[in-house]
């Protein structure tokens, strides 16, 4: 599935300079600069969310192609409620759509969808369209396309220790407490691995309540660049990043293990 030679040079050329043996095995993408793209342009702020699901089409079908296992978009917090209403009316709608024309299109491409977040309290529309695009992918085996939708990381952490709380928390206490692990089967993302490459756009430096718990050893990649000019080649970019960076986990870089030094 890989088209490089329909690719621009630049693009084709960092391609050719990735790892593919190292690659990230779950990436996690802060879609920033829809708001700023627009207004830099005279449009209003659904314009650039509306130009931002062409970026959405773009790393899907990069990450996919490259094998990359899991690729988690932040899509809507919690938080984005707070938005003008018409702005929220817009974005749902933009799902919508986005589901409804690209599902045949994921599927095609065995991407399995799924989604994290408070879905209950989105509009009945909305979920049954999402229902509907993970019953159509749910028996495929390549990449999962996680989309963050009510999603905040706080809220997860509580949704998890209530859910942990009516399961029988008190006896696992009662039996020595629970460990991460144990904790992490109740959170959103159960059973899918930690992000190891979280990508962030239009240059804040700010993690906006995103996978609180499960990017404590992510390596972050913040580009300038707004969310609807985000493309293969600004994927590819981070990526080649991501791989020239040595991840310790908070041990010691086998160069110094093995001279003794510090
Ligand atoms: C942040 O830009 C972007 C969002 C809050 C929404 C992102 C949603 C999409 C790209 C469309 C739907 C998504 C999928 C997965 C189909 P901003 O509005 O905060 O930009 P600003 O900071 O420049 O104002």
């Amino acid at each position: 599935m890989l088209r490089s030679h329909r690719m621009p040079k630049k693009t084709q050329s960092l391609l050719g300079q990735i790892d593919r043996a190292a690659l990230p095995v779950h990436i996690a993408i802060i879609m920033d600069g829809n708001g700023r793209w627009a207004r830099k342009r005279g449009l209003p702020r659904v314009a650039g969310h509306r130009a931002g699901i062409n970026a959405v089409r773009e790393v899907v079908e990069g990450s996919a192609e490259l094998g990359v296992s899991v690729l988690t978009l932040y899509a809507f917090s919690v938080e984005n409620w707070k938005r003008p209403q018409s702005e929220v009316r817009m974005l749902m709608k933009l799902l919508k759509e986005y589901l409804h024309k690209e599902i045949e299109a994921i599927h095609g491409n065995n991407i399995q969808f799924r989604t994290i977040g408070r879905i209950d309290e989105l509009d009945s529309s909305v979920q049954i369209e999402i229902e509907k695009a993970i019953a159509r992918t749910s028996q495929n085996t390549g990449m999962i396309f996680n989309v963050a939708l009510n999603y905040g990381g706080r809220a997860e952490i509580v949704d998890a220790v209530n859910r942990l709380l009516r399961n029988g928390g008190p006896t696992a206490f009662q039996a020595g407490g629970v460990t991460e692990k144990d904790f992490a089967a109740y959170l959103y993302t159960a059973g899918l691995p930690d992000p190891d490459l979280l990508i962030r756009t239009s240059g804040e430096l700010r993690i906006s309540n995103f996978l609180l718990w499960q990017i404590a050893y992510a390596e972050i990649w913040v580009t300038e660049t707004l969310w609807p000019d985000f493309g293969k080649q600004h994927l590819y970019d981070a990526i080649i990043a991501f791989q020239k960076r040595e991840r310790r986990y908070g041990g010691l870089s086998p160069r110094l293990v093995r001279t003794g030094t510090k």
